[in-house]
C-alpha cells in the first residue's frame, strides 16, 4: 500500500506525517520499503510511551518493604556443590535445558565494527566470544553425554553477519540441529523534544533493537518456543554474549535452580560499594526485583545490616535460568516486560535531508529488560558467584580502565592461571595462560589434566588438543 494519502491518514492522528517528507522524490521501491516499515510500527504505543516519559517510578516505596534477600552465598557453595551438579547434569543429559546467548546489542561503547560476538577476545588464541561460548556448550555436551542446543538471539543490526560467521566456521563444531538463531524486534527512536520519529534515511525511520527483554516475544515469533516444546526443553540458561566467563550451561547453577524449585534463578556478585553501577537484586513481598543503580535512592543504597554489610548487596550479572513456562506467560502478558526509556544520541536527517550527528543525547529509545521477568516468577532464586570466576564483560573501547578488551583478557588469564596453580602447576610470573573449555571446562577438570609440579614458563594456550606455546609478539 504505497498510497500516500492512506499513509497520511494513519500517521496524521499521531503527529508523524513528517516521515513522508521525502516521499515525492523516492523511487517506487523505496516507497514500498518505507511503507512496509511503517506498517510494522505501533504508533499508538509510541505515543503512549512518549507521553509517560516524565513518570518517575517510586522505588523508595517499593524498597520500604524490602526483606533480606533469599540467596545462596559463596560460603554455602561447598555444601551444595556435589548434589546440585549431579542434579543439573542429569537434567542436561535428559535434554531438559538449552543455552541461550543474547547477541543483538549494537555494542556502541566498544566501537567494534562487527557484532560483539565476533570480537577476538581470547588473550592468546584470539578466539572470538562466540567460539568460547560454543566450546562451553560442546564441552558440557561431552560431559553429560547428550547433544545440547544453543539458542542465539540476534537483531537486525547483527543477524546477517552472525549467521554468516557461524556458518563460515562450521558453527565451531556445534551440529547444525543444535543451533537455533532468531532475530529480535526493533523499536523506533523518537526525538526527545517532541516525540516525533526520526528518519535516518529518506526512506527509513531510525530504529534500534528492542532490548534483551525482547527475547520472549522474538522467540515466540520465530518459532523458537515451538522448537523448545518439540525438544522437551523446560529451562533456558540465559547469558550475554559479552561475558566470556559466563557459565553457558553450568550444571551446578541449573541444579540449584531445580533443587529449590525456582522459576527464575539469577547469578549476582556482591557489591563492593553502595554506588556500584549495577542492577540491584532485592526481595519485596516474596518476589525478586531488579532496581537499576540510577533508580536506587541513596538512603537505601547506604543501608547496612548489624554486621556492617550492605543491605542492597546483590548486583545482577545477567546470567539466569528461566523456565520456559515463565517465558510463555510473559509473551501473553503484555505488562510483564514494560518498555524503559533511555536518552541516547541518534543521528538523523533534518528537514532538508542533511545528516545531523548530534553531539549530545537528542532521542528517546525504548527497550525491554529481561530482568523484569523476575517478579513474575512464582519462585525466584539468587545465587552469588565470584566475579573473578564468572563475570568479566566486554563493554568499553580499548584504553578504558575497566571492561575493555585488555581488561577482559587479563581477567581470563588470571582465572586460568589460578586453575593451574591450584592444581600444583608452577607458573613463571610472566607466563600468560588461556584454557579452552574443550581442554578443561572448570578448575576441577584442569586439575585432573595437570601434572603436579609441571612448569609453565612461556605464554601457553591450552587448546582442545593440548598446550601450545604462543609468541605474544605475533598477537595483534
Ligand atoms: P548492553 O546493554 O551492554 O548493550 O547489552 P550492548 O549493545 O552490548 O552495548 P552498548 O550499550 O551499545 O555499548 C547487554 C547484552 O544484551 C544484549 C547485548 O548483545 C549484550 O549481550 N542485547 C542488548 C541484546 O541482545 N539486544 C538488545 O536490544 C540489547
Amino acid at each position: 500500500m504505497n498510497d500516500r494519502d492512506e499513509l497520511l491518514n494513519r500517521l496524521g492522528p499521531f503527529g508523524q506525517s513528517h516521515v513522508l517528507r521525502f516521499w515525492d522524490r523516492l523511487s517506487e521501491s523505496h516507497r514500498t520499503s518505507l511503507a512496509s516499515q511503517l506498517a510494522r510500527i505501533d504508533f499508538a504505543e509510541i505515543s503512549r510511551l512518549y507521553a509517560r516519559r516524565g513518570d518517575v517510578a517510586d522505588f523508595g516505596r517499593l524498597l520500604e518493604r524490602m526483606e533480606p534477600l533469599p540467596a545462596i552465598r559463596l560460603a554455602d557453595r561447598a555444601e551444595l556443590a556435589a548434589e546440585a551438579s549431579s542434579v543439573g547434569l542429569s537434567a542436561l543429559a535428559a535434554g531438559r535445558a538449552a543455552a541461550m546467548v543474547v547477541a543483538g546489542g549494537q555494542g556502541t561503547r566498544l566501537g567494534f565494527e562487527h557484532p560483539k560476538g565476533l570480537f577476538p577476545i581470547g588473550p592468546l588464541s584470539r578466539r572470538t566470544l562466540f567460539q568460547i561460548h560454543v566450546e562451553k556448550v560442546l564441552a558440557t555436551s561431552r560431559r553429560c553425554g547428550a547433544g545440547l542446543p544453543l539458542f542465539v538471539m540476534t537483531s537486525p543490526a547483527t543477524d546477517a553477519e552472525t549467521r554468516e560467521f557461524l556458518a563460515r566456521n562450521d558453527r565451531f563444531g556445534l551440529p547444525a540441529e543444535d543451533l537455533f538463531i532468531f532475530c529480535q524486534g526493533t523499536m523506533p527512536a523518537v526525538s526527545a523534544a517532541d516525540g516525533r520519529l526520526l528518519l535516518d534515511a529518506e526512506d527509513h525511520v531510525a530504529e534500534s533493537p528492542d532490548g534483551h527483554g525482547g527475547m520472549p516475544a522474538a522467540l515466540a515469533r520465530s518459532g523458537g518456543l515451538d522448537e523448545l516444546a518439540r525438544r522437551g526443553i523446560e529451562h533456558i540458561l540465559y547469558f550475554q554474549v559479552d561475558n566470556p566467563l559466563a557459565a553457558a550451561l553450568d550444571p551446578w547453577f541449573l541444579g540449584l535452580h531445580l533443587l529449590r524449585g525456582a522459576e527464575m534463578s539469577s547469578q549476582v556478585v556482591a557489591k563492593r560499594s553502595p554506588e556500584d553501577r549495577v542492577g540491584n537484586v532485592v526481595s519485596v513481598d516474596g518476589r525478586l526485583h531488579v532496581v537499576e543503580y540510577s533508580d536506587l535512592p541513596d538512603e537505601f543504597a547506604q543501608l547496612r545490616s548489624a554486621d556492617g554489610s550492605l543491605m542492597v548487596w546483590a548486583g545482577s550479572i545477567a546470567v539466569h535460568v528461566i523456565n520456559v513456562d515463565l517465558l510463555r506467560r510473559s509473551v501473553t502478558d503484555r505488562q510483564a516486560l514494560p518498555f524503559h526509556l533511555a536518552h541516547k544520541r541518534v543521528p538523523f536527517l533534518d528537514d532538508e535531508g542533511r545528516r545531523i550527528d548530534p553531539p549530545a543525547p537528542n532521542a528517546i529509545k525504548f527497550e525491554r529488560f529481561i530482568f523484569d521477568l523476575m517478579p513474575h516468577a512464582r519462585k525466584g532464586l539468587v545465587v552469588e558467584v565470584d566475579p573473578a570466576e564468572a563475570f568479566s564483560p566486554l563493554k568499553n573501547a580499548p584504553g578504558s580502565a575497566t571492561d575493555s578488551p585488555q581488561w577482559v583478557r587479563e581477567r581470563m588469564i588470571d582465572l586460568h592461571r589460578r586453575w593451574l596453580s591450584d592444581a600444583g602447576v608452577r607458573l613463571s610470573e610472566t607466563a600468560a595462560v588461556e584454557i579452552s573449555p574443550l581442554w578443561a571446562l572448570d578448575a576441577d577438570e584442569a586439575a585432573r589434566k595437570s601434572a603436579r609440579g609441571a612448569r609453565v614458563v612461556r605464554p601457553t594456550y591450552f587448546s582442545p588438543d593440548g598446550p601450545v606455546e604462543v609468541d605474544p609478539a605475533a598477537l595483534s
